[in-house]
């Protein structure tokens, strides 16, 4: 797991060859089991592929484009107990699915969902509005990836008090 941890990358750019069902099955229950404040799993889960996909990414101008399939990570508001603590319920989500992709030998990457962007996203996948999109996340097999860089920044860490 700190393997896969350190070697993860963000991958912007991708192979055509479709994700297969099994690893689509493995990226969502990775974003099931995160942890979430009170238990609330306030997430629902988008998967985009073909012409949906195209419309999606044509109102989300952040977004890495090329992918074979995104998922896209909501948060149904209504199940928030605490402002915000949705939002950080959504984000331990996606972490998994960038987590489980790297381990399972897929690109993917983290990509916002703008504030400008959600009434695209909520208009193009009939969204409730209750429910807010949160991320999106293309995945795909890697054309391409950054290698691993050692991040640990010793200045950063603080023992006992700052
Ligand atoms: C909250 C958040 C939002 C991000 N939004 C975007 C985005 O809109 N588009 C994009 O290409 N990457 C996005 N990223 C990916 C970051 O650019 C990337 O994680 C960062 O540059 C570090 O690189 P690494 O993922 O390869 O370690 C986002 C990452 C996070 C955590």
């Amino acid at each position: 797991m700190l393997q896969t941890i350190l070697n993860r990358r963000s991958v912007r750019s991708f192979l055509k060859e479709e994700v297969d069902e099994q690893a689509v099955e493995a990226l969502l229950k990775a974003g099931f089991h995160a942890p979430s404040a009170m238990n609330q799993r306030p997430w629902h889960f988008i998967v985009l592929k073909g012409e949906k996909l195209a419309d999606v990414l044509a109102g989300s101008p952040n977004t890495p484009k090329g992918s074979p399939l995104a998922i896209v990570v909501c948060v149904d508001e209504s199940l928030e107990r605490f402002k915000g603590l949705g939002d950080s319920d959504a984000a331990a989500a996606t972490q998994n699915i960038l987590l489980a992709a790297e381990s399972l030998g897929l690109g993917a990457v983290w990509s916002a969902v703008l504030p400008d962007s959600v009434p695209h996203y909520r208009k193009t996948l009939n969204i409730p509005t209750n429910v807010r999109p949160y991320s999106i996340v293309p995945v795909g097999k890697p054309a391409q990836k950054p290698e691993p860089t050692d991040r640990y920044d010793a200045a950063k860490v603080h023992w006992n008090s700052w």
